[in-house]
């Protein structure tokens, strides 16, 4: 039996009523498959929690459909709208002051005075934000610290039974989560490296990103835990090819000889982001290996975001 659904308008409708009365819906977006349900709905907010067995306080992501709802939906400035103008629908999220008090909020921020809020970049989300007539509130559509899906099937395994449905709009083309900047001070701070990297950012404002770390303690995005995105096999990386023990599972990147699965033979960092949650979960099927060895992956553009994942991927303490 599945709950796997299409993208007929029938599908988006009978979706968007799911969400509508307080129903969770998994859906595509341009990173990652996300959980949605309504904003405005507390009781469909916490059963998000409850399905990734996630702690309530990493606030979750608004999804929306329109550049124009944002400043009706959040405190906003030019910087923000020339941000949202140029980079949405996109693989962006903003940190921005909430703009009054409405308790209805208080889950999906964790009781945050600040609200994240995308649009992401996929026709399928787009129809199905605009039909349920809400803002949709989506973490990525895993259990808690495991790795994100980029394919309805990774939803349905993962989450399968606790989903009212899953949309299916194909493999997400960025296959990385988005980037975060936190936008409630004068200076933008990076709070998550994802599909967007900080030079295409700093290209466009002129101004440098500052690249925020956290504490993994106290994590303000639950990216910042140090173990997180983890594949169910102990993983090292930055393997050069003659390093790889002959009981691992060789993930490569680039002109490398003898790996299983290569991110990207050609060297392109953006293919190798949209193959990276996939091969991450092919190769723990892998029991007859120990663990997955990783290539070294170039520090620049989507590099950041994929370098970020499989660190704390790896982390092992
Ligand atoms: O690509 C994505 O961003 C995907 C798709 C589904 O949109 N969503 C996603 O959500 O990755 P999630 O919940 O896995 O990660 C959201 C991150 C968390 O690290 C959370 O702590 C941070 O956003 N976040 C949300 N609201 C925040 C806030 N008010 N202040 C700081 N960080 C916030
Ligand atoms: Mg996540």
């Amino acid at each position: 039996m599945t709950n796997i659904y299409n993208d007929t308008p029938a599908d988006i409708e009978q979706a968007a009523r799911i969400i509508r009365n307080g129903g969770l819906v998994a859906f595509p977006t341009d990173t990652v498959y996300g959980l949605g349900a309504d904003v405005y709905n507390p009781q469909a907010v916490a059963a998000i929690f409850e399905a990734k067995g996630r702690p309530t306080f990493d606030p979750l992501i608004s999804h929306i459909a329109e550049i124009d709802f944002l400043p009706e939906y959040a405190c906003t400035d030019e910087r923000v709208m020339a941000l949202a103008r140029h980079f949405w629908p996109g693989p962006l999220t903003f940190v921005l002051k909430r703009k009054e008090h409405n308790p209805s909020l208080d889950l999906v921020c964790s009781g945050l005075p600040h609200i994240a809020v995308r649009m992401p970049n996929h026709p399928l989300a787009l129809k199905l934000i605009k039909t349920a007539g809400v803002p949709i509130a989506a973490p990525s559509a895993n259990k808690f610290k495991c790795i994100s899906p980029t394919t309805a099937r990774h939803v349905a395994d993962s989450l399968g039974d606790k989903v009212d449905m899953i949309l299916d709009g194909g493999p997400c083309k960025i296959g990385v989560e988005t980037t975060i900047v936190d936008l409630t001070t004068p200076e933008m701070v990076m709070l998550r490296a994802g599909g967007l990297s900080k030079e295409e950012i700093e290209s466009f404002t002129g101004e440098k990103v500052v690249v925020s770390h956290g504490d993994p303690n106290k994590p303000s995005a639950p990216g910042q835990l140090l173990k997180h995105y983890a594949p169910q096999m102990p993983m090292r990386i930055n393997i050069a090819q003659e390093n790889v023990r002959p009981d691992e599972f060789y993930i490569g990147f680039g002109s490398v000889k003898n790996a299983r699965l290569n991110l990207s033979p050609s060297g392109s960092l953006s293919e190798a982001a949209a193959n990276l949650f996939a091969y991450m979960r092919l190769a723990e099927t892998h029991t007859e290996c120990r663990g997955i060895a990783m290539s070294p992956i170039p520090e620049t553009g989507l590099g950041l975001a994929i370098n970020d994942r499989i660190r704390r991927a790896s982390y092992d303490k």
